[in-house]
């Protein structure tokens, strides 16, 4: 994949004697939805910290359009993390400021080049897409669980990144509201045509949103592949994971297991 906006190239990292990610690699896709899924405490939001880089490999390299996050200079990180929306788990909204001050945010973080009006603007298009319009004046204390995650939502896209993350996006929420946050993502994807990487552990709604999944087991990448492949595969592992429970999106299709085991 010549032009996937993240490469994660044989990426290690522990902390003290605790080893998180033991070699790991894969390319995220452009313009699709990939799902980073695995059990709790196994490292992917570390991985997501890389690609912002938050958190530098102790070796191999995250590359995010084609700057080594762990090793690039400051200016250059803060370049790439220009052209990423990151939506943090709970929505991390500053209650001091309204609905739409705390969308703006970003805009006037990064692009101080557009007028008052313009990010007016900018802030009530993205309102309307995550269907709370007209919100502006809000007080972000008055907003409910869900709606705090749309706005957060609003924010991570407002400069219209490339790129943009989320780590447990539907964490905390009912099941319905879960639904129409994964039925949001997946309209964004089409309309704007951006790359998402998702954490989470709501492993059904995830899995309907991602093209692409990725589990990550004791340090290493244990599944990669299309959702269809991931979800027939025969990894015991990846099977115990998926459960049960889970509704395959296109449960009609033979699926052989075509993802490589890795490690
Ligand atoms: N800065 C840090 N210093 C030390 N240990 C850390 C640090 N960040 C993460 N860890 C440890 O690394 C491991 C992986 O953490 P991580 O937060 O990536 O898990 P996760 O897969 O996101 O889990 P969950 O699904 O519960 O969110 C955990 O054991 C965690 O305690
Ligand atoms: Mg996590």
């Amino acid at each position: 994949m010549d032009d996937a906006p993240i490469r994660i190239v044989d990426v290690h990292k522990r902390f003290g004697e605790l080893v998180v990610l033991n070699g790991v690699s894969f390319d995220i896709p452009r313009g699709r939805t990939t799902a980073i899924i695995g059990p709790s405490g196994t490292g992917k939001s570390v991985m997501l910290k890389h690609i912002v880089g938050l958190i530098k490999p102790d070796s191999g390299q995250v590359r995010v359009f084609d700057t080594d996050m762990g090793r690039a200079r400051e200016a250059d990180v803060y370049r790439v993390r220009k052209r990423l929306g990151m939506l943090f788990q709970d929505g991390a909204l500053f209650d001091s400021l309204s609905t739409g001050e705390n969308i703006e945010f970003p805009l006037r973080q990064h692009h101080p080049e557009l007028s008052v009006h313009e990010r007016r603007d900018r802030v009530d298009e993205v309102l309307e897409m995550v269907e709370l319009p007209g919100l502006y004046d809000r007080p972000t204390p008055a907003l409910s669980g869900g709606q705090r995650k749309r706005v957060g939502l609003a924010r991570a896209i407002v400069t219209r990144p490339e790129l943009v993350l989320f780590d447990e996006p539907n964490s905390g929420l009912d099941p319905i509201t879960s639904d129409a946050i994964d039925a949001l993502i997946g309209h964004l994807k089409e309309t704007l045509g951006v790359t998402f990487v998702v954490i989470s552990h709501d492993i059904v709604g995830t899995i309907n949103v991602a093209d692409h999944i990725a589990m990550l087991y004791q340090g290493k990448l244990i599944a990669w592949g299309t959702r269809d492949e991931v979800t027939h595969s025969e990894h015991p592992i990846v099977r115990r994971f998926l459960g049960r429970n889970l509704i395959l999106p296109h449960a009609g299709e033979p699926g052989p297991a075509r993802l490589p085991t890795i490690g």
